[in-house]
């Protein structure tokens, strides 16, 4: 099967999991598949814990790119325990996720902290993913296009353009919950971003994406991609996933 070049970013964002075998092998898996399928194009972006940058890197090979879960705002200083942009760089990443769900209510991150990290991933060359979205509670009272477009102005940073800067669609009620939005949201939302984000900036959705669903998602309008958690730590559902685009 040749799955080249479909223009689609396919993000697995494998959160807090993974040890160096297990990462070393799926990684390896992945980098081989993309490889034997044409995957030159840099669409498969690999996003494991920063512990296992380099052991992923060494494994997925060229036709795979990398990239971090977060970063400082800061290139260097006294804060312990956090990594900058600059140090994702030289450890050979591509990408960030910024302003993940998971981050924002767990370890309260605001928008203009999303901004200020967003601001220092493009001055170290990395591409920021940004991600937005609503809670339940947000989408059962209407407010989900409000919301969405609050968090975008808020931490899209300055210079943000569509060479530079991703955004990732994903409503906090599907992550990690097996529900994922309906066609007609994706849609709906991504029509609504698109007009926030303008033309040729990628949109990805992220939140429940796994391979049963990801050929509806990816062949969506505005959809450009798929921001994936727990089908990524699969090689082969992964790949799946991949293969629907
Ligand atoms: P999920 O996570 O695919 O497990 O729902 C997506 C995400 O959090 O990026």
């Amino acid at each position: 099967m040749t799955t080249a070049k479909t223009g689609k970013l396919i993000v697995g964002n494998w959160k807090m999991n993974g040890l160096r075998e297990d990462a070393a092998k799926r990684a390896q898996a992945i980098g081989e598949a993309a490889q034997a399928e044409g995957r030159e194009a840099f669409d498969i972006v690999l996003c494991p814990p920063a512990t296992l940058l380099s052991e992923v890197r060494a494994a997925a090979g060229k036709a795979v790119a990398l990239g971090a879960q977060d970063c400082h705002h800061k290139d260097f200083g006294a804060y312990t325990g956090n990594i900058s942009a600059l140090m994702l760089k030289d450890a050979g990443c591509s990408y960030v996720i910024l302003g993940h769900s998971e981050r924002r209510q767990l370890q309260g991150e605001t928008s203009e902290q999303v901004a200020a990290k967003a601001h220092a991933a493009l001055n170290a060359g990395l591409v920021a993913i940004i991600c937005v979205g609503e809670t339940d509670a947000e989408r059962t009272a209407g407010q989900q296009n409000d919301v969405v477009a609050a968090q975008l102005e808020a931490s899209l940073p300055e210079g943000a353009n569509k060479d530079n800067t991703v955004i990732a669609y994903e409503p906090v009620w599907a992550i990690g919950t097996g529900k994922t939005a309906s066609a007609e949201d994706v849609r709906a939302m991504h029509a609504h971003i698109r007009e926030i984000a303008g033309v040729g900036m990628r949109i990805l959705y992220g939140g429940s994406v796994k391979a049963a669903n990801a050929a509806e998602i990816l062949h969506t309008e505005n959809v450009d991609g798929v921001l994936v958690g727990g089908a990524s730590l699969i090689a082969e559902d992964f790949l799946a996933i991949a293969r629907a685009s």
